[in-house]
């Protein structure tokens, strides 16, 4: 392992009915809150009038800002620091998936910084003071309910990227799996691959001794692969979400992370699509993850064998180790597409035009300290994983 400090002070506020919890919390932080939510699925579903009620028992003077886009933009962060500043807000409350989150991070820490938010987006300074904020998370994806990061993009420039601070953990997030039963199929299994792959992300690393990190990424994995079918059998049932919003949680919270810190090209690939192209965070995921495992497959065999032997049964007798990872990531992707993900860049009519594009966008991250850390990768070798995906 490498030295490491894990730092965490999220409180987990975990279960049904766990939104009782939201009045003594507020009373820390301030009486004028601005509520972050996204597209209208709380109004639909019934809990923006409950978190509206329990705003009014603090006696809470309450801003909104709606309309938080999946892969929350600029533009829309940059309304909620005027309204910030404008309101003299205390404390934020983000209500939604991982968007939400993340934009309500940008706006917490845009509002307390002297100069252009991006600044802090794209990683020019680093956030150094934030608004407090708490979250009420409707949707088991991102992990963004525990960790410091958030991604922004920005349309105009075509860029999206991921930050974060020390200053920008949530003080509090609400997990209540009943808020994520209006959850629709399809975003549910974006949720599902989503933490699949934070966990491929943080279990392809080069530091030795870490049997305690690898088998607890084969247990989240093990508990997703197990439970994937039997929620989407049934979409309401509350021990199936109740699992999978705990891995969300786990999958990147920091635990899996301690002692090395993982690969994230893979995402970084992803980001760089979805910066030109519109599209679900996880849907980018799935179609592209199976191919970086194959161009990156050489570069420690054994280390995809394990993962895949951990994952699904494999027959192995008088196979090599190389074909039974291949046999094994074949099974992945083919397991994410009996979900209903997509496998290929052209189920999103995503042709070769626009891949140099993305390519040079994804390349640009190298000038943040290295592309990829399980294998070091240069442009060329994003191209050939973009064209592989086409
Ligand atoms: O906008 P509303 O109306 O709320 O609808 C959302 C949205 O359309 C809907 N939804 C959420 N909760 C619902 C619901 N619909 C019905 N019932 C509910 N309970 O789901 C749609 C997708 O929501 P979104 O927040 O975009 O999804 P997700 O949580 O997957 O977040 C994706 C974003 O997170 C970033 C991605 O890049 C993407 O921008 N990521 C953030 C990370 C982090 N902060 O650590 C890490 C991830 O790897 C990821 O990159
Ligand atoms: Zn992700």
């Amino acid at each position: 392992m490498e030295n490491f400090i894990y730092y965490n002070p999220t409180k987990l506020m975990f279960g049904k009915g766990q939104l009782e919890g939201l009045k003594s919390e507020l009373a820390r932080y301030g009486k004028r809150v601005l509520l972050v939510y996204g597209g209208g699925s709380i109004k639909k579903n019934g809990l923006y009038d409950k978190v509206i009620s329990a705003l009014k028992e603090a006696d809470a003077e309450v801003f909104e800002l709606s309309g938080v886009e999946p892969n929350p933009r600029l533009t829309t962060v940059k309304k909620g620091i005027d309204i910030c500043q404008k309101e003299n807000i205390d404390f934020l409350l983000a209500v939604g998936g991982g968007s939400v989150i993340d934009c309500t991070k940008a706006i917490a820490a845009g509002a307390e910084y002297d100069g252009d938010v991006w600044d802090i987006i794209s990683k020019k300074t680093n956030a150094q003071k934030a608004l407090p904020f708490g979250t009420v998370l409707t949707l088991a994806a991102t992990g963004s309910e525990m960790n410091p990061d958030s991604v922004i993009t920005n349309w105009e420039t075509n860029e999206k990227y991921v930050w974060g601070s020390s200053v920008t953990h949530p003080a509090f997030s609400i997990l209540d799996p009943e808020h994520t039963y209006s959850v629709p199929e399809n975003q549910t299994v974006y949720g599902m691959v989503d933490m699949m792959s934070h966990v491929f992300e943080q279990y392809f690393h080069n530091v030795k001794n870490t049997p305690l990190q690898d088998r607890m990424c084969f247990a989240v994995l093990q508990t997703v692969i197990e439970t994937a079918p039997k929620l989407l059998e049934d979409l309401q049932n509350y021990e199936h979400r109740e699992t999978i919003l705990y891995a969300g949680t786990i999958a990147l919270n920091g635990t899996l992370q301690m002692g090395y810190f993982g690969d994230w090209a893979s995402h970084t690939i992803e980001h760089a699509v979805s910066a030109v192209y519109d599209i679900p965070h996880a849907g980018g995921l799935a179609i592209l993850f199976p191919n970086w495992m194959r161009h990156t497959l050489d570069h420690n065999v054994e280390r995809f064998k394990n993962l895949m032997l951990n994952m699904f049964d494999i027959e192995t007798e008088g196979k090599s180790d190389r074909d039974i990872a291949l046999e094994g990531i074949d099974k992945l992707s083919a397991f994410w597409t009996s979900l209903g993900a997509p496998s290929r860049l052209a189920d999103y009519d995503i042709g070769e035009d626009q891949l140099d594009k993305i390519a040079d966008i994804a390349a640009k991250e190298m000038e943040y300290g290295g592309f990829g850390n399980f294998m070091k990768l240069n442009r060329d070798d994003i191209l050939a994983i973009l064209k592989a995906s086409l």
